[in-house]
């Protein structure tokens, strides 16, 4: 035999340098969760080891990701009062904007997202406006342009819409390039299905639909010409960066937008995907670690190139570490 592939295998340097994925902490998104009130940090029962910090306490947590090398947060808010319009969403007081306020002041080396969107706000948990019991796609937009210019006003450093509102990203770039914040990028939750993925996160942020389901706007998961359908647009409307959500069961979906877009891509491994493999490990039926180490590379394998996780911190120390990188 004149050709072994496993030639290439002896050995962790050699392993290394033959590496055909590379990846860096600068790439990891760290979701935090900012609840309104004061001196809150609790654990959130759905995320192990995931914390609702109120305003005056983000610290903490910004002093944390930073410590793993993890500079960039994605930012949702949980408000005190929620009504039918979710007007706590772009007031300026809004528990985002005094969370992006402090963390700009004290911490200014972090990049800080928002997730652009009404359902932790609205009273029936809907992310747009309800015209009888269906989400008005077009009465919602100036809303979700608003927020986004209240975030931006507060310090954001760039913005991530995630209710699925056809034309919101073309809303969005107008509405902020008329309040003058033409530099500020727009990450767009382009291809975000209808997914039991995140029941963890709406019971920690909240944000169940009171009412029926999330299908009416966001994608059915049979579907990817319809990703690639909304990845066009939302290029065409001036998103800078795309998104594919969730990731681990839609590597195909990251796999063919990655082929057909110039822009970054972004992928979002949700609750769901960090909750199964938190309770599997706590069950002792996998190495956590490993798993851990295996998922984020699957997800940069198929085509992200920025990864959005609740594991960031221990994925940077992975990477730290040499173990994926
Ligand atoms: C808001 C939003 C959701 C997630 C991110 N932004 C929930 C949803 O669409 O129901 C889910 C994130 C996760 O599960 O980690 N619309």
């Amino acid at each position: 035999m004149e050709i072994r592939p496993r030639r290439l295998r002896g050995g962790d340097s050699l392993r290394k340098m033959v590496r055909e994925t590379r990846v860096s902490p600068s790439s990891l998104i760290y979701p935090l969760f900012i609840k309104e009130g004061s001196n809150i940090r609790e654990e959130i029962p759905s995320l192990a080891g995931q914390f609702r910090y109120s305003p005056d306490r983000v610290d903490q947590a910004a002093e944390e990701a930073l410590a793993h090398g993890v500079g960039a947060l994605l930012l949702f808010g949980l408000p005190e009062k929620k009504d039918p319009l979710g007007s706590a969403a772009y007031a300026d007081d809004g528990v985002v904007q005094q969370g992006i306020r402090r963390l700009k002041e004290r911490y200014p080396q972090l990049y800080l997202i928002t997730d652009v969107c009404m359902c932790e706000y609205t009273s029936h948990g809907h992310c747009g406006i309800l015209c009888e019991t269906e989400v008005d796609n077009d009465a919602t937009l100036p809303y979700l342009a608003a927020i986004a210019v209240s975030h931006v006003r507060a310090g954001a450093d760039m913005v991530a819409p995630s209710d699925m509102m056809d034309g919101r990203v073309l809303a969005i770039r107008q509405g902020l390039d008329e309040a003058g914040f033409y530099g500020t990028p727009i990450m767009s939750y382009a291809v975000k299905y209808a997914s039991s993925f995140y029941g963890p996160f709406r019971e920690a942020a909240g944000s169940a639909p009171s009412f029926g389901n999330r299908k009416g706007y966001q994608m059915d998961y049979h579907n990817v010409r319809e990703a690639r359908k909304e990845a066009q647009l939302d290029v065409e409307e001036g998103a800078d960066i795309l998104m594919v959500k969730p990731a681990m069961s839609y590597l195909d979906v990251m796999y063919q937008v990655k082929q057909e877009t110039l822009l970054p891509l972004a992928a979002y491994s949700v609750s769901g995907e960090y909750a199964m493999i938190k309770a599997a490990a706590a069950q002792g039926l996998i190495d956590e670690y490993g798993v851990m180490c295996e998922s984020a590379i699957g997800i940069y394998r198929a085509g992200a190139d920025i990864l959005i996780s609740y594991y960031a911190k221990e994925i940077a120390d992975a990477m730290g570490k040499g173990d994926i990188g």
